[in-house]
């Protein structure tokens, strides 16, 4: 089977996408079954193969690992070949990649929200993972909010709007935002992960710095209220609406008050990624906390129709210890492998559940 990892990708998680990435595609390249065809598309869109890019080493240098490999167009593998020859044309001579199935492994924009599974469907490529509106009804945290909130799941106290009208009608978009949502609040970009552009704010001054602040990075911002004395617990969830597992949970462990970018991948991260950050795993919860997760969980990934592995991001309000979902990342980083380890089922075996699902 020629499986093409697609990796990389235009959004501001490349480098963590890449890190996703190549830990996959060296377990991948260890399953007899499998072909791996690295397809890497650069920051500026354009897509390469070869085999200079299965060493994660060889990314801290991206001049030379453009310059190393060739650029590519990617069809099935059963595609007629008059096809292929138009295409050919239509590139000037790219590489053809025909592949049997694709496996996206993007974090974000463009390969994570439905985008690069749209192509796929127009290619009639089979792919793993969500579908182009699971993809992107998880990827845009307002419509999954509203989505989850209409299917009766419990989630964090929202409220959004559009920057253009934040520029003219500030405001009053701050007069509702108080008399909706008390400080602390969370500003968030509405469709850009691993926390980039997110700020809290305990204050008026704070919370329209912060809206300054995310609305350079989406054209929509969602603002929630913090909640008191919060817990953030994750959990992951393998398969689909059909058939799936759960993880353990894991408390993820943060100097700061959420966990930013810099706590995911920078701060002792190294190059190792999600799967090296500060945890506990697995989470320390008592019995009826934790059945409560793992109801949701399945219940949330079932109701967006997910596919693949998910990692559903839980906020537990310790006043009250309910637990919220915060977000969903349908192309985790590290794909949450090291969830699934601590669970007993080895990466090797998550992958290959993920690549069943698709078949499915
Ligand atoms: N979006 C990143 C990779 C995550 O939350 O896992
Ligand atoms: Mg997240």
């Amino acid at each position: 089977i020629n499986i093409g990892v697609f990796f990389g990708g235009t959004s501001v998680e490349h480098e963590v996408a890449v890190i996703t990435a190549q830990q996959a595609i060296s377990q991948l390249l260890e399953m007899d079954q499998y072909k791996v065809i690295p397809i890497y598309i650069s920051k500026d869109n354009n897509w390469y193969t070869g085999d200079y890019l299965l060493e994660i080493e060889h990314f801290r240098d991206l001049k030379k690992v453009i310059s190393e490999s060739h650029r590519c167009h990617v069809v099935k593998a059963d595609k007629c070949a008059h096809l292929i020859h138009a295409e050919m044309k239509l590139f000037k001579n790219p590489y053809i990649c025909d592949i049997d199935i694709a496996f996206p492994i993007i974090h974000g924009t463009g390969g994570e929200d439905g985008n690069l599974q749209g192509f796929l469907e127009h290619m009639d490529i089979p792919y793993v993972g969500c579908n182009v509106l699971a993809a992107s009804l998880t990827m845009d945290k307002i419509a999954s909010k509203l989505f989850l909130q209409s299917s009766g799941i419990r989630v964090v106290e929202g409220e959004w709007f559009y920057t253009h009208y934040w520029n003219q009608y500030a405001s009053s978009i701050i007069e509702d935002l108080e008399k909706k949502l008390s400080y602390p609040m969370i500003v968030k970009p509405a469709d850009i992960g691993s926390s980039v552009g997110v700020k809290t704010a305990k204050t008026r001054s704070a919370l329209i710095e912060a809206i300054d602040f995310a609305k350079q990075f989406s054209t929509k911002i969602l603002v929630e209220k913090m909640l008191d004395d919060m817990r953030e617990i994750n959990i992951s969830v393998l398969g689909d609406s059909e058939k799936l597992k759960l993880s353990v949970c894991e408390e993820p462990l943060s100097a700061s008050e959420f966990l930013t970018y810099e706590d995911k991948y920078i701060n002792e991260a190294g190059s190792k990624g999600m799967s090296s950050a500060k945890r506990q795993i697995p989470a320390h919860l008592s019995e009826s906390l934790k059945n409560e997760i793992e109801h949701m969980a399945a219940e949330a990934f079932i109701a967006l129709d997910c596919a693949g592995v998910s990692r559903i991001d839980f906020m537990i309000d310790q006043k009250t210890n309910l637990p919220y979902i915060n977000e969903f990342n349908t192309i985790p980083g590290s794909l949450s492998f090291y969830l699934w380890e601590a669970t007993h089922v080895t990466f090797k075996q998550m992958l290959e559940e993920m690549i069943d699902a698709a078949y499915r």
